[in-house]
């Protein structure tokens, strides 16, 4: 196995995880929002694409202020999502790499990192563009076009007319637009829109339709034009305040657990949120925009093309021939870190158990194995990329499946001292799931959010 063991016991290695009670990194002040896309939703260019499942942006510049990273430094995201760490580093002038593998998310990061526009230019294509489009709009008779290839789910999202008009406003900019990365920012600006013009609750998709409560309808092309001006805006703003220093910010649409193209030792600071376990499901979370941009029309496509690439996290992903029933767990984790394995094992044998008394029988067996054997692969491939004294810093969340607790930050952190990173802290961000307490049915561990903070 190419891997760096450490000479430590195992006992000794466990026994290095240190859980830090102090509300701080260096000089900075924990914040409980950190591990929350919240401050994200009123800040230039990261409010383009809300995404529940980011972090907050004030984490990063945090990070990057206290490890003094600068245009000489490199900073890495192995699952950068919708770009939360790039444009910061960006924004402060620091090198960056991103990895995503999510082929719809990856755009909106690529999207969002892209400002090099000659903005006097740009705002005139957008007023001309949005005047042109109002005219189109206005003579066309909305019922009489054919929406017959949306599926369902966009139909429940939207009166005729205004999913006519969505549509007039993605094949306009398809006709009209020639330039790559301003037609990149107009599909943002339409993919923003799908959401706040839709009657549907902003839970939807991912919460039942039963569960959603509906919300009033928004005119999409007023969605539209108050958006890309707002873009255009931030645009003027972000490139106001970015620093002026020459550096590069790359994006790669790959895989975290599998080797990429960054050199070895080049990374000062790894930084990242990596799936949670919990269950949340990435590729249903963006059906809503999969089906309208035509990357797929069906619960299988999604499956095919992106729900069945992306690491383990939700048990929608599990098929269950995939795994070897006596050992689900890899070699790989075993070598690592023998005590992690065979507790692991344990939780696993249970949840194996409990899954077949109850009516679902949700895969969370080997969700867990799936989880931890994709993340044994992450923590090896940033390793190398790492420089001797980088650091590896993680906002975690632990879960508690069919109420077995799995307390991942201890684990992640075990697993990493085995594979040869000397130190090891967790600090805690906040705890959740308070309101569920009181419920027998629920476990009696307060889960939490954490920081795991890794030095090679
Ligand atoms: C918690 S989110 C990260 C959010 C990010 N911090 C932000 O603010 O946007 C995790 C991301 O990992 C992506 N992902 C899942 N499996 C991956 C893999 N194997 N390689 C790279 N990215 C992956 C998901 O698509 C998701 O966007």
């Amino acid at each position: 196995l190419p891997i760096i063991l450490n000479k430590e016991s195992d006992k000794e290695r466990k026994m290095k995880i240190k859980e830090i009670a102090s509300g701080e990194i260096g000089n900075a002040i924990i914040d409980k929002n950190w591990g929350t896309f919240a401050d994200n939703l009123k800040a230039p260019v990261h409010r383009w694409f809300k995404y529940p499942a980011g972090y907050s942006y004030k984490f990063v510049d945090n990070i990057i202020a206290e490890y003094s990273l600068d245009e000489e430094s490199w900073v890495l995201d192995p699952f950068v999502g919708c770009g939360t760490t790039s444009v910061e580093a960006k924004r402060l002038g620091v090198n960056s790499i991103g990895i995503e593998l999510h082929p719809f998310v990856y755009r909106v990061a690529l999207a969002k990192t892209f400002w090099e526009f000659n903005i006097s230019e740009l705002k005139k294509v957008v007023t001309d563009f949005i005047e042109d489009l109002r005219t189109e709009i206005k003579k066309t008779r909305l019922s009489s076009i054919d929406l017959s290839n949306f599926p369902e789910l966009l139909h429940k999202c939207y009166s005729y007319e205004n999913l006519a008009r969505l549509k007039i406003i993605r094949e306009h900019i398809i006709k009209k637009i020639s330039d790559e990365r301003t037609r990149d920012l107009l599909n943002l600006c339409l993919t923003d829109c799908l959401r706040s013009a839709s009657r549907a609750g902003t839970g939807w998709p991912y919460i039942a339709p039963t569960k959603y409560q509906e919300k009033y309808e928004k005119d999409a092309f007023i969605m539209f034009q108050k958006t890309t001006y707002r873009m255009v805006e931030d645009l003027t703003r972000i490139l106001y305040t970015k620093s002026r220093k020459r550096i590069e910010t790359i994006l790669i649409e790959g895989d975290a657990r599998e080797p990429q193209e960054i050199n070895h030792g080049r990374i000062d600071i790894a930084i990242t949120s990596p799936p949670y376990l919990n269950n949340f499901d990435y590729a249903d979370r963006t059906r809503l925009e999969l089906y309208f941009f035509n990357h797929a029309s069906t619960w299988g496509d999604i499956s095919r093309n992106i729900r069945n690439k992306l690491m383990m996290a939700a048990t929608t992903q599990v098929n269950r021939s995939d795994f070897d029933q006596k050992r689900p767990l890899s070699e790989f984790i075993k070598a690592i870190s023998k005590p992690v394995y065979d507790e692991l094992n344990e939780k696993i044998k249970e949840l194996g158990r409990i899954r077949l008394k109850k009516g679902g029988k949700k895969s969370y067996d080997y969700m867990v194995a799936g989880y931890f054997n994709d993340m044994g692969k992450v923590l090896f491939q940033v390793y190398k990329y790492l420089k001797k004294g980088g650091r590896f810093i993680l906002v975690l969340g632990d879960s508690a499946p069919y109420g077995v607790h799995i307390p991942t930050e201890r684990y992640l952190g075990m697993l990493a001292l085995g594979l040869g990173y000397w130190d090891s802290e967790i600090r805690v961000l906040r705890t959740r799931g308070k309101k569920w307490r009181n419920n027998p049915q629920r476990h009696k561990v307060l889960l939490k959010e954490s920081i795991l903070m890794l030095s090679k």
